[in-house]
């Protein structure tokens, strides 16, 4: 399906029509739709076949409202035989909210579908007959990062075996290869070894699908600003020798999501030219069973030198992401370090599952990440640090533990063990986002699909042209 933009109304199967309350009073169908039971609430949907019209309802015209409105309608208009839809719009202010309810509420992912049927429809016009140069910009800006975010999707929604951490390296490649603006490097297994990353190396030892480091770098002449995004890959989650429930391990390929995430976000940035320096750094490993695995008990020494007690192997995530961390931070020097990890299971019973967990010591900058998240349509709620939790990842035989000693707060200390892997002159640059909840979705909700919903994409790139304002 083609999203285009049109100064001038094009022959259409159909046209889509928004309606609030408000306006359906002086529609000229109101009869129709009043006997139709239509009355423009939201997720209301009236097709009428024989006008050749879809009426869709929404209780106002703001960003997440009619977002969610897009998506329902494309998703009823795909079940019909029509090929193509007009949409007249020309508000500059949710002109980005209306895309991305068209391209994320369209997407399907059918790799596995042995009988794919696609849908007939192939093209959405959105007429505006009065475009500016800021509405087309907004247009194909929204464009760019709603399909960045469908990529996410994707590689998330791609099964453990067909996405292992050599997999992800290569995905890292092709992407730099169908790119000028984007160059990657990979360290394998040995390399890593003999870097010191031993936390990463121990989590994917058992697997034989071995780590991977991945440094895909996005440097623009002008760059204004640089910006490090970290993200952890597990391309699967078994938990290891502390081994998850049967349950709880179906839905652990989307344990790469951050890795995923930091993909989309540099793709998004270097098709929207944002004058900032973009490096992403990806952590990759497969946390299996084996002979060979690595063990509560053992104490492993990170990239940094810090000891760390393993008292639970599936809390693989933050040693991933600890010799990462350090490898990101040695390399490049940033002016914001961002990590994206689903990282803790506490998450999710602390905020539901569609809210994304921002942890930091920068009040301003936790506030102005905030601000862009609202902005961009992403749910996220700041937990906060405090001493207490810290105290808990005290170890009695190595510098910290790897688990918090209480079963309480586990996203709070996760991401306080995260902590003693960012330098000093960092600690008030550095994000960390638990997308345990966001990144994944059982059951559609707002312009997520079942599957990988993108999390982080939206919202790193609308806090990345902020800075640029
Ligand atoms: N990948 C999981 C976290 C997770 C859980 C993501 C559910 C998405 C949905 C992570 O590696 C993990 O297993 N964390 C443990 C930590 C615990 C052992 C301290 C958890 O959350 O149970
Ligand atoms: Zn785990
Ligand atoms: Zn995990």
């Amino acid at each position: 399906m083609k999203l285009k933009l049109k100064s001038e109304a094009v022959k259409a199967d159909i046209a889509v029509i928004f309606v609030n309350e408000k306006v359906l009073h002086d529609c000229e169908d109101k009869k129709l739709l009043e006997s139709a039971n239509f009355e423009a609430k939201e997720s209301q949907l009236c097709m009428l076949h024989e006008k050749a019209k879809l009426y869709v309802g929404l209780e106002n015209f703001e960003n997440d409202n009619l977002r969610a409105a897009a998506s329902n309608m494309i998703q009823e208009a795909k079940k019909f035989k029509y090929e193509s839809i007009n949409i007249s719009h020309n508000d500059l202010g949710n002109i980005q909210a209306l895309v991305e309810g068209i391209i994320l509420g369209g997407y399907e992912f059918n790799y596995y579908k042995s009988k794919n049927e696609p849908s007939s429809l192939k093209v959405v016009n959105i007429i505006n007959e009065d475009i500016s140069k800021k509405f087309e910009k907004a247009f194909s800006d929204a464009v760019i990062v709603a399909e960045a975010t469908n990529f996410t999707r994707s590689l998330v929604n791609m099964t453990p075996d067909d996405m292992t951490p050599d997999d992800l390296a290569n995905e890292a490649i092709k992407l730099a290869e169908n790119s000028t603006k984007l160059s990657t490097q990979v360290l394998k297994y040995k390399k890593l070894e003999k870097m010191g990353m031993n936390a990463i190396c121990a989590v994917g030892r058992a697997s034989v699908h071995k780590p991977r480091v991945i440094h895909v770098a996005y440097k623009p002449k002008n760059a204004k600003r640089k910006i490090t995004l970290v993200g952890k890959g597990l391309t699967y989650d078994s938990g290891g020798l502390s081994l998850k429930p049967a349950t709880s391990m179906v839905t652990m390929k989307m344990d790469k999501a951050g890795a995923c995430a930091v993909l989309g976000i540099i793709k998004a940035a270097s098709e929207l030219e944002l004058d900032i320096e973009v490096n992403a750094f990806i952590g990759s490993a497969e946390n299996m069973v084996d002979a060979n695995s690595y063990k509560p008990d053992d104490v492993l020494t990170a990239k940094n030198g810090t000891t760390i007690e393993v008292r639970n192997t599936d809390a693989e995530g933050r040693l991933v992401l600890a010799d990462v961390l350090s490898y990101a931070q040695e390399s490049v020097e940033s002016d914001y370090i961002f990590d994206y990890a689903t990282l803790t299971g506490a998450c999710m019973v602390a905020l539901g599952s569609y809210t994304t967990g921002v942890m930091g010591h920068s009040p301003r900058l936790k506030d102005k990440f905030t601000f862009a998240a609202e902005q961009s349509g992403e749910l996220t709620a700041t937990l906060p640090f405090n001493n207490h939790l810290k105290k808990l990842l005290k170890s009695s035989i190595a510098d910290i533990s790897n688990i918090g000693s209480k079963p309480y707060g586990g996203a709070i200390t996760a991401a306080l063990f995260l902590d003693n892997f960012i330098e000093d002159d960092m600690k008030e640059k550095w994000l960390h986002f638990d997308i345990a909840g966001s990144a994944y979705t059982d059951t559609p909700w707002d312009c997520n699909v079942a599957g990988g919903t993108g999390a982080g994409v939206r919202m790193s790139i609308q806090f990345m042209k902020n800075l640029l304002n």
